[in-house]
């Protein structure tokens, strides 16, 4: 018997009007429920500078040239108000598919992995909470997992500025040197399959990692880190909202 041809790839036609040199399939998970937010209509929908607040990253990887299509992780329950409020009112260059969302965020991340399309070898993990992420963020992302195949990803992170405290109940325990600490933000870039591996791993293993990249450490991948702005916050509380606002008309009027 001869070597098996391969199987070819379900979604090659996904990704043939790809625009030239893309290769990475965004996931833009926004299907939480907005506990801390507070907001019967969720964060994710609340009015941003007169558009639902999800609309913004997804339009800032809409026009990000290494981004061939986008995959929306929702609630099932919302998909028609993402497709309605959301995607029918902006005009989107890049194809957009929706995944159901999960009851974790990693559970979140995991469907809309598997929405993607297999011949597009990266992709880059964002929170819809995050909506003042700009397209060089995205850009400097990928071409850092571009240029070194060493890396299993990189990802958008602050330099800490506070002095950071070790506490137990309420003692400190030590202070360690700030220097090592980043604050971890998406988007989060890594090689598709690398991901995926992580992903299986975590499942089987019942871990729950507060990021992509954590899971992806934990089997020994090397993720870099690019550093961001303090701008790309991720809107949590209500008070968020009035931050980014004001960011958000700075950027508009410059
Ligand atoms: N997310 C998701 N699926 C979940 C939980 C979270 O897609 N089951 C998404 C959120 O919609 C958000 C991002 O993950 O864009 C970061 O999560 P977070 O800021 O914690 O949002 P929520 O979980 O919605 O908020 P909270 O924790 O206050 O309930
Ligand atoms: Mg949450």
């Amino acid at each position: 018997m001869g070597t098996p041809s391969p199987v070819p790839c379900p979604c090659a036609s996904l990704v043939r009007d790809a625009p030239d040199g893309a290769d990475v399939c965004a996931i833009v998970v926004a299907g939480g429920s907005g506990e801390r937010f507070g907001d019967p209509r969720g964060k994710q929908f609340v009015d941003l500078c007169g558009l639902p607040l999800m609309s913004w990253s997804i339009m800032a990887f809409d026009r990000a040239p290494s981004v061939a299509r986008i995959v929306v992780v929702c609630a099932p329950d919302r998909a028609a108000q993402v497709e309605k409020d959301v995607l029918s009112e902006l005009s989107l260059a890049k194809p957009v598919t929706l995944a159901p969302s999960g009851a974790t965020r990693q559970d979140s991340v995991r469907s809309g992995l598997d929405a993607t399309p297999c011949d597009l070898p990266l992709v880059a993990v964002h929170d819809a909470a995050r909506p003042l992420i700009e397209v060089g963020q995205i850009e400097e992302c990928v071409s850092a997992v571009r240029v070194d195949e060493s890396l299993a990803g990189a990802i958008l992170a602050a330099r800490s500025v506070d002095t950071l405290k070790l506490v137990e109940g309420n003692t400190i325990v030590a202070t360690p040197d700030r220097s090592f600490y980043w604050a971890a933000q998406t988007p989060q870039v890594f090689r598709r399959r690398v991901l995926l591996a992580a992903h299986k791993a975590a499942a089987h293993e019942d871990y729950q990692g507060t990021d992509d990249a954590s899971l992806v450490e934990r089997l020994g991948g090397k993720v870099r880190v690019v550093e961001s702005t303090r701008d790309n916050i991720k809107i949590t509380l209500p008070e968020d909202l009035a931050l980014a606002e004001a960011a958000l008309e700075r950027r508009l009027l410059t």
